[in-house]
């Protein structure tokens, strides 16, 4: 397998190269607007003249049509992990998705996965409770709250017997109604990511936290989704169907 890594001079496209080399995958460049680095990377989809199988994209929602223009031309799977969508780009990719297969989430974990899996049996069977969710990145993240957290909040809302109100963050006067959802980002530091789901009662609290050592598990599962894809025919998958396939990271 050959990848094509899009964002190859972030952060995520460094875990990618690494992982790649360690598990003799590979990369047959990127496109960036950061120049540098040792594969070849170019500035413009139109300018890359480099042959590979798969794309994986970890950048900014700036360069989705890029990623179209290239995905099309070369008819080749792409997997999408970059957060921050609009919905008119949302629409894109699911027209790219008639076209080739195309693998989208906002958290490439085993772990966040499952925890997204067991959400609306935690949310229906602690109906009565009142949920918080709270996030945690590192001070360099653009987006809030994080597109994995959004992620949770869509698998709470499928447990619930009420469409909750969203709250995002709180100031001033502004005390809870029953059926909120508490959204909140925490920034700092170099926090990889951290996501709390809190199901608070009367006098009892569950919650469910996952946290993201290193960003090594996101690379793993983008290259584990980049492998799974090739072959498949157009349409669009995710981590469900990655786990629903039996793999396991
Ligand atoms: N799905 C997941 O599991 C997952 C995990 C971690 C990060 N992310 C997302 O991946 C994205 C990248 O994260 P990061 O921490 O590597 O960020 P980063 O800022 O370190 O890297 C982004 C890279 O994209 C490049 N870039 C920016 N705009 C571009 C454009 N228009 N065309 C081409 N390249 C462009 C930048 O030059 C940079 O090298 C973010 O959206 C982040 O939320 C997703």
């Amino acid at each position: 397998m050959k990848i094509f890594i899009v964002g190859i001079n972030g952060k995520m496209g460094g875990a990618i190269c690494a992982c790649a080399e360690r598990e003799g995958i590979e990369v047959a460049g990127g496109l960036d607007i950061t120049p540098g680095g040792k594969y070849p990377v170019f500035a413009k989809a139109a300018d890359v003249d480099v042959a590979f199988d798969v794309i994986i994209d970890f950048s900014r929602p700036a360069s989705l049509d890029g990623v179209i223009a290239l995905a099309e031309a070369r008819k080749v799977p792409a997997v999408l992990a970059t957060t921050g969508y609009a919905e008119e780009q949302l629409a894109k990719i699911a027209a790219l998705a008639e076209k080739v297969p195309v693998f989208r989430s906002a958290n490439m974990s085993l772990g966040v996965n499952v925890v997204e899996s067991v959400l609306p049996a935690l949310a229906s069977a602690l109906g009565g409770f009142d949920v918080e969710i709270v996030e945690a990145h590192h001070n360099r993240k653009v987006d809030a709250p994080s597109g994995t957290a959004l992620q949770m909040l869509e698998a709470v809302k499928k447990g619930l017997p009420y469409e909750p109100r969203e709250v995002y963050g709180r100031q001033g006067e502004c005390r809870r109604e029953k059926g909120d959802i508490g959204v909140h980002a925490v920034r700092g530091g170099t926090i990889v990511g951290e996501h709390t789901v809190m199901f608070i009662g009367e006098d009892e609290i569950v919650e469910i936290k996952h946290t993201a050592l290193s960003r090594n598990i996101f690379a793993v599962g983008a290259v584990r989704a980049a492998a799974f894809l090739i072959g498949k025919e157009p349409g669009t998958y995710d981590m469900n169907d990655y786990i629903a396939a039996g793999k396991r990271g």
